[in-house]
């Protein structure tokens, strides 16, 4: 009989690619997945430890699910905590909440079956947090087809760069760039199986340096040129990137590749130069906006994203009065924003002058309202534009397709289930905050394909 296999995935879309490779780790052994964990025979936490309130989550939700573990009577329920939660606080976990079976990091879940097997053998919980030699990329099944035509596929892991504030580097290990050959295996696997959009994934993806068959290294640039080759990829996109890592191939990728989507996720995190230097980030503000000017004068119309910190130690209302003034001269099409959430064992954590609370929220509250501001004109300006949007889900009406421009605008379209996962020209009618709402040009226009 099937077992089945819950997975919840906090945090970022390296989590939700980790999760997927998981539920394929675990399909041979008959693992189906469901999406309620009160039936599920294995429930997996992929855990995200980047701020304060992402790990908490964790061990409430372990709490909850406590609760259907002791109730269930007819069959055991494998409880397991992944991620970087995991990685960072496995001994914690498995003093905190013993009723845990498995804990594991993100380098190891090719080793799930073997973990799983162990579970079910021992009484208290299994722990494996190691930086294997081995690569799990080395020792994964091949994808899984990508489902509505958008797939991401991770090209890089881990981060040297350590910023003061950030875990990454701590949970998700040293950088390392997987082979040319073995991405672009994977990336024509993905579009044979139908996926039109291709998102290169790494913590730090342009800090990529694939080694290449006999010789040699690609970087992110060549390697997005590369990608773009294949057969049926009409759409590549790249997160996260480091500005410092943006090199001219890369930037020459935006004006030179038509696949490459006019979108941009940067992260600046700050406006300030001293918060910057105190964040051990290696850019300037005016490195950031020399960087922005250099973009869009390879690709003009190239809509940027990026995160900012707000209230990290010694930030003053000048410094902050810089964060916005950067924000002002750059105009963001979206942004994440994020109080300084203050992660033990990170230089910053020990650092005088930590902001209060109040003082945060007030911040973030004037931060949010400018770049939100920058959004609503941003997608304003669409309305009456025809765009190509990849249908990638389905909406919350029937009849409704859901999915992106290609400045990463969630568009929604009333269009027939026979277009889900190609792409169609859409002309936006509507803008709203978060989202825009258009119609199907014409069917024949809409056929995939038929529309760059
Ligand atoms: N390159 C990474 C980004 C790391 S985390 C990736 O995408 O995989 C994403 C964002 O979280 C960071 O850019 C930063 O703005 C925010 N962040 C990281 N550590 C933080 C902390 N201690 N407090 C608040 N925000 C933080
Ligand atoms: Fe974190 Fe900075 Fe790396 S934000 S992921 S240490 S680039």
């Amino acid at each position: 009989m099937a077992k089945k296999l819950y997975i919840k995935t906090y945090g970022c879309q390296m989590n939700v690619y980790d999760s997927a490779r998981m539920a394929d780790v675990l399909a041979p052994l008959g693992y189906v997945s469901v999406d309620d964990a009160a039936v599920a025979d294995l429930v997996i936490l992929n855990t995200c430890h980047i701020r304060e309130k992402a790990a908490e989550k964790v061990f409430s939700e372990l709490g909850r699910l406590r609760r259907i573990k002791d109730r269930r009577r007819d069959r055991p329920m494998t409880l397991a905590v992944a991620g970087c939660v995991a990685q960072a606080e496995g001994a914690e976990i498995v003093r905190r909440v013993p009723y845990v079976d498995m804990v594991f990091g993100p380098q190891t879940y090719h080793r799930l079956p073997e973990l799983v097997a162990r579970a079910e053998r021992a009484r208290g919980t299994v722990l494996d947090t190691d930086f294997p030699a081995e690569s799990k990329f080395d020792h994964l099944p091949e994808v899984a087809a990508a489902n509505g035509g958008a797939a991401f596929l991770t090209v890089q892991e881990g981060c040297d760069k350590f910023c003061s504030f950030c875990v990454v580097p701590y949970t998700r290990g040293a950088e390392h760039s997987r082979p040319v050959a073995a991405v672009l295996a994977e990336a024509r696997r993905l579009a044979e199986t139908g996926a039109r959009e291709i998102t290169l994934l790494g913590q730090n993806v342009n800090a990529y340096h694939g080694e290449v068959r006999g010789g040699g290294e690609y970087g992110l640039g060549r390697l997005i040129a590369a990608v773009a080759e294949i057969d049926g990829v009409k759409r590549i996109r790249y997160t996260t990137s480091y500005p410092a890592d943006m090199d001219t191939a890369l930037i020459s990728a935006h004006r030179d590749v038509p696949e490459l989507m006019p979108f941009l996720h940067l992260p600046a995190q700050s406006g300030s130069d001293r918060v910057l230097r105190a964040m051990n980030r290696r850019h300037t503000a005016e490195d950031y906006r020399r960087l922005v000017d250099k973009l869009r004068a390879a690709r003009a119309d190239i809509a940027l994203s990026s995160d900012f910190i707000v209230g990290f130690p010694g930030e003053t209302a000048a410094d902050f009065d810089a964060t916005l003034a950067l924000v002002a001269d750059v105009g963001f099409a979206q942004a994440y924003t994020f109080k300084y959430s203050r992660r033990p064992g990170t230089p910053a954590a020990e650092m005088e002058g930590q902001v209060a609370e109040a003082e945060k929220e007030d911040r973030l509250a004037a931060l949010r309202d400018l770049l939100d501001a920058q959004q609503r004109t941003f997608n304003t300006g669409a309305v009456g534009q025809t765009v190509s949007v990849l249908l990638e889900r389905r909406g919350r009406h029937a009849g409704q397709l859901v999915g992106r421009s290609p400045y990463m605008q969630a568009v929604h379209v009333e269009a027939p289930e026979s277009l889900f996962g190609a792409i169609a020209a859409v002309r936006v009618e509507a803008a709203h905050a978060n989202s825009l709402a258009g119609v199907l040009v014409s069917a024949a226009a809409a056929v995939e394909g038929a529309v760059a």
